[in-house]
């Protein structure tokens, strides 16, 4: 089958596509078909880029152990292993595996996997584990968040995107997203009730104060957010922040003052991917798609996603039938 790899740690250009072997999926593991699949933050963050070197210890310290690249799929289970009790050939998934960029990924059946939603294309649904699922299992420790005000930092990228969505509509609290002015339509059409433009207001100097800061994508500070929290308001980073110094903030914060900083600690579980299918059915959640590439547009794809400066998601198309468009009206809300 056909895959992209990647033999050495660097920019993007070391992502090729190569012929590789299919997986056989094990007992308990479903063969999918991958139709889509994505390019994250993640795929980068410590597997080739030189900005999370530390985490090589785990990786390999002189080459990658693991050559595969890409975490989201949707697609069609072609085979399954014989402890395989719900999931049949033929049914339509998405989910979260390490290896998605290729046309094949065996899946554990217990793992982050579910019936794709009706009537999204294969590449509207590949755009959505990923960042839900992270900013799902992030911002519940700071639950209930009902009635609470909650403020987005970083809000249109892909867990920015999906926080607002989940806070409007799912944790029902009072949020506020703040955005570059091309996204500010975009926030409001997914839920934001306020939406604060970056380039022209700073959140930090209005006045207001919130009980929960998230910052999805650790570009601000504790520091800096310290007067904008409420007494007992918590500050949530998803980055280890300038010098990695959010783990030694919250670590400091839980013993002195009554704001507190933490690290958001993104989690892939099958429960709530199947929350996340249930909120897309019911409407309450959507795809953000910003840009599409093909499987051979790897690299340009991910040169992309390493500006940091997507809106949502970049989606990989893997076969001609990740654009089909589903029996049931689509629900995509393509960034402009
Ligand atoms: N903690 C975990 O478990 C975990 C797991 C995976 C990823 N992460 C981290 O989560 C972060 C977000 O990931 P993501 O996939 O959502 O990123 P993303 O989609 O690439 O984020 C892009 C968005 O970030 C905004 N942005 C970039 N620089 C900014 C700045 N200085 N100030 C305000 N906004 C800025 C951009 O807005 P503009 O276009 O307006 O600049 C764009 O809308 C990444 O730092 C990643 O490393 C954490």
């Amino acid at each position: 089958m056909r895959a992209v790899v990647h033999d050495r740690y660097g920019p993007p250009e070391v992502l090729r596509v190569a012929e590789v072997e299919r997986p056989v999926p094990k007992e308990d593991e479903v063969l999918v078909r991958v139709h889509a699949s994505t390019v994250t933050r993640g795929d980068a963050m410590g597997v080739r880029s030189a900005e999370y070197r530390f985490t090589r210890l785990l990786t390999g310290i002189r080459r990658p152990r693991r050559t595969s690249s890409g975490t989201e799929f949707a697609g069609r289970v072609e085979e399954v292993g014989a402890a395989v009790t719900e999931l049949r050939a033929g049914d339509e998934v998405f989910g979260i595996e390490r290896g998605a960029n290729a046309e094949y990924v065996a899946v554990r059946e217990a793992g982050a996997i579910a019936q794709k939603p009706t009537g999204l294309t294969y590449e509207e649904a590949a755009a959505i584990p990923d960042g839900s699922l992270l900013a799902l299992s992030c911002l519940r420790p700071a639950d209930p968040l009902q009635g609470k005000s909650v403020l987005v930092y970083g809000a249109a990228g892909s867990i920015g995107t999906a926080a607002v969505q989940l806070l409007a509509h799912h944790f029902e609290a009072d949020v506020t997203a703040v955005c570059d002015t091309k996204d500010v339509e975009l926030l409001r059409s997914l839920g934001a009730p306020n939406v604060l433009d970056r380039s022209r207001e700073d959140f930090t100097r209005n006045g207001k104060t919130y009980d929960v800061i998230f910052d999805a994508v650790g570009k601000h500070s504790f520091r800096r957010c310290h007067r904008s929290l409420k007494p007992g308001g918590v500050y949530i980073s998803m980055d280890l922040g300038f010098m990695y110094h959010v783990p030694l903030v919250a670590l400091v914060t839980r013993f002195i003052g009554s704001r507190r900083a933490t690290l958001g600690i993104g989690r892939y579980r099958k429960e709530d991917l199947l929350l996340i299918k249930e909120l897309v059915d019911t409407g309450k959640y959507r795809p953000v798609i910003d840009r599409r590439y093909t499987l051979d547009e790897i690299v340009e794809a991910t040169r992309y996603v390493e500006t940091g400066q997507k809106t949502g998601n970049v989606v990989l198309r893997v076969s001609e039938a990740a654009r089909v468009e589903q029996p049931e009206p689509a629900a995509s809300n393509d960034a402009p």
